[in-house]
């Protein structure tokens, strides 16, 4: 295992999302000592809203206000339909600590198509991460993701060609079986992020992350490998139940590292 590839595994949800709140506070600090900000894109899905529930926690957590928010994908529709992922963070975070509106930044999806919301985003993360030249990347301090049981990560589908983007920073995808048209950070993006978490949890993920662990090409979530940063697994029990691993040690208490 790569020393940048770090797995470990917890007995619960609830001692998975304390260590995550720990790290967050963690990668928040570091952030500001050296670059007085903290960059996150976040993921939408039913795993990360326990421990959205958490971060709503830190109230008065003073550096929210040099902490700014993206979204690692959107579904292209309105910000007050259920299914908008700026919602889900609205609902569960931004309602309940100090965040300034402008240290907020959602996919804008009032906009006439979903490779215009794309466009707009990208445009945002350019004039955000102050890129000038082509192939410069933006560097978030936090990328967190999910995994679908089909290996998409972000709005990143297999067989889809927004894997392969090489070029762009913001993707829209059109794939017959989702309900909604989605936004998506490309590939580039991610891995040029400085700590990557997946966070994953529950048995129906156990099969597709034995996979991704495997770096099983096919789905895209195996192409997560950050250029010059951290890859963190952050498995229960149940989701690694299908891992074998030839050591593991333990971990601050709370999980088991395992090399596989
Ligand atoms: C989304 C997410 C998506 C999610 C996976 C896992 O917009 O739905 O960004 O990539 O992380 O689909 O979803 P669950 O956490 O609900 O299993």
């Amino acid at each position: 295992m790569s020393d940048r590839r770090k797995i470990f595994i917890f007995e619960n949800q609830y001692t998975l999302t304390n260590y995550l709140l720990k790290q967050w506070v963690f990668v928040v600090k570091e952030a500001m000592d050296q670059r007085r900000q903290f960059t996150a894109a976040l993921s939408g899905g039913r795993t990360p809203v326990e421990f959205y529930c958490r971060l709503s926690g830190l109230k008065d957590f003073e550096l929210w206000r040099h902490t700014h928010i993206f979204l690692t994908d959107e579904r292209f529709v309105v910000h007050d339909h259920s299914d908008s992922n700026f919602q889900l963070i609205k609902k569960n975070v931004f309602d309940y600590v100090n965040i300034p509106d402008a240290n907020i930044h959602p996919v804008n999806t009032a906009v006439e198509s979903s490779e215009a919301s794309a466009r707009a985003y990208e445009k945002e993360l350019i004039q955000f991460f102050k890129l000038t030249l082509d192939g410069e990347w933006p560097r978030f301090d936090f990328m967190l993701l999910g995994l679908g049981t089909d290996g998409h990560t972000a709005s990143l589908f297999p067989e889809e060609k927004e894997v392969n983007e090489v070029k762009r920073l913001s993707v829209s995808v059109n794939r017959e079986k989702l309900e909604h048209q989605r936004i998506s950070l490309t590939l580039p993006v991610i891995n040029n992020a400085r700590n990557i978490v997946f966070l994953v949890h529950g048995s129906s993920k156990a099969k597709i992350i034995k996979k991704i662990i495997d770096r099983e090409k096919q789905f895209p979530a195996s192409h997560v490998d950050p250029l010059n940063g951290e890859l963190v697994f952050l498995l229960d029990k149940d989701a690694a139940k299908e891992l074998s691993y030839q050591n593991s040690y333990s971990h601050c208490g709370q999980a088991i590292m395992v090399e596989c």
